[in-house]
């Protein structure tokens, strides 16, 4: 059986490396499936940052659509089989939901079951300058067993476009869930 992953895009600036990951997600031969969630304010961002809706997103292969008020969806559950979760780009108000543990919405309940699961929670936080309680919030979901994992994109590998800044950080993500990829660029020394 294939790896079972869930991917959020939350209301911050940087869909589109949500999109990068969701797409090299999809594409993973180890990949079985994945579910995509989506807050109302990663919405507006998907669609006012990169022109696209969740259904666009949810028309590549193995990516299935959650509503993120059902809070009775199989990602609720721990006995769901799921391999992690990456919240990408992850908002200061949905660390800070997970950090609390308030569980109120599908996002912040699936981060809570992959944080009590101890299955891998990538939180790619994407906010500037950062003050006291999100510094606090990031200590916190790490020493809870998060993967705090910012959207700062390596400029090592000469980007030439934003796409390739997205697809290097992508790379990244998947590493940290445990994915190898063939065509990944890595540093040689
Ligand atoms: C267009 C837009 C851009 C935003 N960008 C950010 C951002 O980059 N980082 C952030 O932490 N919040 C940002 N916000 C605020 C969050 O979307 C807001 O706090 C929201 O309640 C977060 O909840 P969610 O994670 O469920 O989407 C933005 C809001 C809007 C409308």
């Amino acid at each position: 059986m294939g790896q079972s992953y869930t991917l959020a895009i939350t209301g911050a600036s940087g869909s589109a490396f949500g999109v990068a990951v969701l797409r090299r997600l999809s594409a993973n031969p180890a990949v079985e499936r994945v579910a995509l969630l989506l807050s109302p304010t990663g919405k507006r961002c998907l669609h006012d940052e990169a022109g696209l809706t969740p259904k666009d997103l949810a028309a590549l292969p193995k990516v299935s659509l959650r509503d993120e008020r059902d809070l009775g969806a199989d990602i609720s559950s721990g006995s769901f089989r799921q391999d992690g979760m990456v919240l990408i780009p992850c908002s200061a108000g949905a660390l800070g939901r997970i950090a609390a543990g308030t569980s109120e919405t599908l996002v912040s309940r699936a981060a809570d079951v992959c944080l009590k699961e101890r299955r891998p929670l990538v939180l790619c936080l994407r906010e500037t300058p950062l003050n006291r309680i999100h510094l606090e919030n990031m200590l916190r979901v790490h020493d809870a067993g998060a993967i705090v994992m910012p959207l700062m994109p390596g400029y090592y590998s000469n980007p030439e476009t934003i796409q390739d800044l997205c697809d290097t950080f992508a790379t990244r993500v998947l590493d940290q869930l445990g994915l190898s990829e063939a065509d990944a660029r890595r540093w040689k020394g």
